[in-house]
């Protein structure tokens, strides 16, 4: 995509690469059209059409239940928008697990749906995946740490990196996803020293989601930062609250129609 909408210039995963040590990074998730219109509007460097979706868009349990076809919908929503911010969309579970052929067919059907760039859960264990998908000329981000896909193995949605093997791994999962080609790594939910050590041990950015200050940038869920969230989690800061404002206007609205205050005049001469 060459021209974008919000009058900046277009954000693509070089951008963010070189923004390490310069400025932090500000990314959010969006997952329809208006949202990222406005999100790309108050100036964010990336967009990430997360599978969060399912939990604050779809009312599923979890991520597991998103499918490829929830995702290129949600991501086709996105880029209609045609942000400035770089726009990622989330491999789903199951999406490049099961060999590298999916993975790579997979990634190309969210970019052919407006995605510039992908991201994958999971370190070691997915480095041919990344290093394929790479090859085949679609930036990929990395996430580890607390990683949604795999809550069931994880033993439920717990901080990572506590014990001394826990913070290895995890220093290896970066270092192997860098070497991949990885443009950037989401670190999610880890001691806060864990992504800084990290941060410090790999040239590419790294960006936080519960993980503390010191990676090359933050992300959040929007619906959270808005107060639209049923669940909203302990790292996440909500901003304003959204829901009492949609519930009062909903219900002024109600009155108005039930006492025939609506539509006065105005809204039918
Ligand atoms: O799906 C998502 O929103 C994510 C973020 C929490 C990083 O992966």
């Amino acid at each position: 995509m060459s021209s974008c909408n919000s009058g900046r210039k277009k954000v693509y995963a070089r951008t963010i690469m070189s923004m390490k040590g310069e400025r932090r990074i500000v990314m959010i998730t969006a997952y329809d059209f208006p949202t990222a219109k406005i999100v790309d509007e108050a100036g964010v460097d990336a967009i990430l059409v997360g599978d969060s979706l399912g939990m604050v868009v779809l009312g599923y349990d979890s991520t597991l239940h998103v499918t490829m076809n929830d995702m290129i919908r949600h991501v086709s929503a996105v880029s209609r928008a045609r942000p400035c911010a770089l726009v990622i969309a989330d491999m789903p579970f199951m999406s490049y697990e099961p060999s590298v052929r999916d993975a790579i067919l997979n990634a190309g059907r969210l970019v052919r749906a407006g995605a510039e760039t992908v991201k994958l859960e999971g370190g070691s264990e997915i480095i041919d995946r990344v290093k394929a998908i790479v090859s085949s000329g679609i930036p990929v981000m990395g996430h580890i740490g607390m990683t949604p896909q795999k809550v069931n193995r994880l033993g439920g949605y717990r901080r990572m990196g506590k014990t001394e093997s826990e913070k290895r791994e995890l220093l290896e999962d970066a270092k192997s996803l860098e070497e991949a080609g990885v443009f950037a790594i989401v670190i999610e939910y880890t001691k806060a020293d864990v992504a800084k050590k990290i941060t410090e041990s790999i040239t590419i950015p790294t960006i936080c989601i519960g993980a503390g200050p010191y990676c090359d940038g933050q992300v959040l869920v929007v619906h959270d930062i808005l107060g639209l969230s049923p669940f909203i989690p302990p790292f996440a800061k909500k901003y304003v609250d959204l829901s009492e404002i949609i519930r009062s206007a909903v219900k002024k609205y109600s009155e108005e129609v039930r006492s025939g205050a609506f539509p006065g005049e105005e809204y039918y001469k």
